[in-house]
């Protein structure tokens, strides 16, 4: 048995929801409040005892099991949620290796380094006649001494050997200088700063530790213009985000953050009360920045330049979003990546734009209230982009809408929720002023002139293998969903015949939120992820990255003897079916819940709007659609 199995058989789900929501007896099953959405007055939230799971059957119209529900109430990672749940089930995870600790040991060090290093550099600043220059300039920027001191600015001396000499002298290694990433190692032997002449900004990590640094020229004459520590352990700029242990309080007070581009533009709107900035540093956002961030909130604002929101940018971004078939794992502020990480973190991401010529550190000095108004008025992805598209543009000219409805359909089609798909489809029928109807799209299952009829017979012989009457519904789908990726697991390159299986029934792409155990929805990920990645073949990526704590479950799933002699094609079928049979089960499973609540509504004599009438629409299409791609794959056979 895995830990994490184990830790399951110790917890009873209802004692564990039941510290935070109010829980009724309901049948078999509890009912309560939703924990993760605003509503308190249809009870919408059910834990099943039977297979350890809950799911919301209102807004959030998702599930889980303990870990889920965990993870996302205190906004922990995986690692975090297994060893608090370890704990509260007296588990004992493995101990920490020898080299482990000897590691962390290593890495305090270069810390303790790198956070002398930022002393040094302020002293630098703040009290040596060599930094003049750097501390008139920065004043002349607009930064107070109070803000010098919090963010850590400091200014690295002209010189090869002043900052190492220091260090040296210190009692540091060379190798720790070169570790740390504070020198260089020269070709012939010995080492020279990295850092000369320039303006240092320290960055740390979201608990504040010291990560790197990032350095400004000074003189306009050298390059690049910012100069950041090497790659090193510490500091992986695709999981930091600078600014965000200041920010993080305010984040989650705003419950919002704002993304900019440059470290100035994190640090002037700071010093004026706008305390929830973080930015990358000078590369594109990832799915690990934007996974630290939902930590603390799904509103995300992304502030973008003039150009890089502008009309050209925006098309090129979907240009090369198109032509990568969604391989590329930076977001690089294209709409397309951006909504794909949106659905995926279930984030709420906006875009505003600034004005041309201006950084948002400039529009602060100018007026702050100029730049609050910017930021209020960030509009969702898919809005941002029909209206960039739509300006200067004569929207009475048949062939720019016929552009502008084949630009922004495919973002459209890929938001997951159906009455937001909708509301969307809606607002670009009337930006073009179209009916509604002709921006449906093709091949959609339900305009097929002639429906599939079902051969009852077959038809039956799938609901007997899918439904063994022994089997409750919730265990059924932990079967199915351990099948799906055992199949995936033969081949992740699969998922594109998935994918496009799903798309071409009308069905939305595989999803994490297709699974609802956490061990699988963690493999679910990874499987994503290995196919967004290049550097290695994703059955080598998988391996390197499956944690501990599941490594046992995959080799099983890989080695699974019943696949033994299948010919590849019949094993992708089946994956196909199984995943739709999988949606089917908890369409189903919603379907019925619903009429379930519906009814507990109608006794308790409640009347009005029906609140889950739109979920409930919701399933009713998609059990539809669901059910003639699971005929046509019949009819394959
Ligand atoms: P910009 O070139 O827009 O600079 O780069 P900036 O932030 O406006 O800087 P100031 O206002 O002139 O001082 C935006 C960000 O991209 C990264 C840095 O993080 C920078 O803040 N960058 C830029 C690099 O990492 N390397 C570079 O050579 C340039
Ligand atoms: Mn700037």
């Amino acid at each position: 048995m895995t830990t994490v199995d184990e830790i399951k058989n110790r917890i009873d789900i209802v004692d564990l929801v039941s510290d935070s929501v109010k829980l009724r007896r309901s049948g078999k099953n509890y009912l309560g409040f939703c924990p993760f959405h605003d509503n308190k007055r249809t009870p919408a939230f059910v834990v099943f005892p039977d297979s350890g799971t809950w799911r919301c059957f209102g807004q959030c119209n998702e599930g889980g099991d303990i870990f889920k529900f965990v993870m996302k109430k205190e906004g922990w990672d995986f690692a975090e949620t297994l060893r608090y749940l370890a704990e509260k089930a007296g588990v004992e995870l493995q101990p920490q290796t020898e080299e482990q600790k000897e590691q962390d040991e290593q890495y305090d060090r270069y810390r303790q380094l790198l956070e002398e290093a930022v002393t040094f550099y302020q002293h630098q600043l703040t009290q040596a006649p060599e930094g003049k220059y750097a501390l008139n300039y920065l004043l002349q920027r607009g930064v107070t001494r109070e803000t010098i001191e919090t963010f850590g600015l400091g200014f690295a001396p002209a010189s090869w050997d002043v900052t190492h000499q220091y260090f040296l002298g210190k009692g540091y290694s060379e190798l720790d200088l070169v570790e740390s990433g504070m020198v260089t190692q020269r070709e012939g032997g010995g080492v020279y700063d990295r850092f000369r002449n320039r303006l240092m900004f320290a960055i740390r990590d979201m608990g504040g530790r010291m990560s790197g640094f990032g350095a400004r020229v000074l003189d306009p004459d050298d390059v690049p213009k910012y100069l950041n520590s090497p790659q090193t352990p510490l500091f992986d700029k695709g999981r930091l985000l600078y600014g965000l242990n200041l920010a993080r309080k305010a984040i989650r007070a705003e419950d919002q953050v704002v993304i900019v581009e440059g470290y100035m533009d994190v640090i002037v709107p700071y010093q004026a009360g706008f305390l929830n900035t973080v930015s990358p540093m000078g590369t594109a956002l990832t799915e690990d920045q934007m996974r630290l961030l939902k930590r603390f909130t799904r509103r995300i604002v992304l502030a973008l330049d003039a150009d890089a929101a502008g009309e050209k940018a925006t098309l090129r971004g979907l240009e090369i979003a198109r032509q990568a078939l969604d391989h590329s794992a930076e977001i690089s502020f294209n709409p397309r990546g951006l909504l794909r990480y949106e659905a995926r973190l279930e984030a709420d991401v906006r875009v505003t734009t600034i004005p041309e010529g201006m950084d948002p550190d400039e529009i602060v000095l100018r007026d702050p209230e100029e730049w609050r108004k910017i930021v209020e008025s960030a509009k969702p992805i898919v809005l941002h982009v029909m209206e960039t598209l739509a300006s200067q543009k004569d929207l009475d000219d048949p062939k720019v809408k016929r552009e502008i409805s084949t630009r922004v359909l495919p973002l459209i089609e890929d938001i997951p929720n159906a009455v937001e798909r909708d509301a969307y489809r809606q607002r670009l029928a009337r930006l073009l002023k179209v009916d509604e109807r002709a921006l449906v799209g093709d091949g959609s299952p339900s305009r097929t002139s002639s429906p599939v009829r079902r051969r009852p017979k077959e038809q039956q012989a799938v609901e007997v293998e899918a439904m063994p009457v022994a089997k409750t519904s919730e265990l059924l789908s932990r079967s199915l969903e351990k099948h799906c990726l055992r199949l995936l697991l033969q081949d992740p390159e699969w998922l594109h015949v998935l994918d496009r299986a799903l798309q071409k029934n009308g069905l939305n792409r595989m999803d994490v939120t297709d699974f609802e155990y956490v061990d699988f929805q963690i493999l679910a990920r990874l499987i994503m992820q290995s196919l967004e990645q290049d550097r290695q073949e994703p059955q080598a990526y998988l391996t390197e990255h499956i944690p501990e704590e599941l490594t046992s479950l995959v080799d099983e799933l890989r080695n699974d003897p019943r696949l033994e002699n299948k010919n590849a094609q019949k094993l992708q079928e089946d994956m196909i079916r199984t995943l739709m049979k999988l949606r089917l089960v908890r369409v189903n499973d919603g379907i019925q819940q619903m009429r379930f609540l519906m009814e507990e509504m109608q006794e308790a004599g409640e009347t009005g709007i029906n609140p889950y009438q739109d979920n409930m629409l919701h399933y009713t299409l998609m059990r539809s659609r669901l059910d003639l791609a699971l005929g046509r794959l019949i009819q394959l056979d």
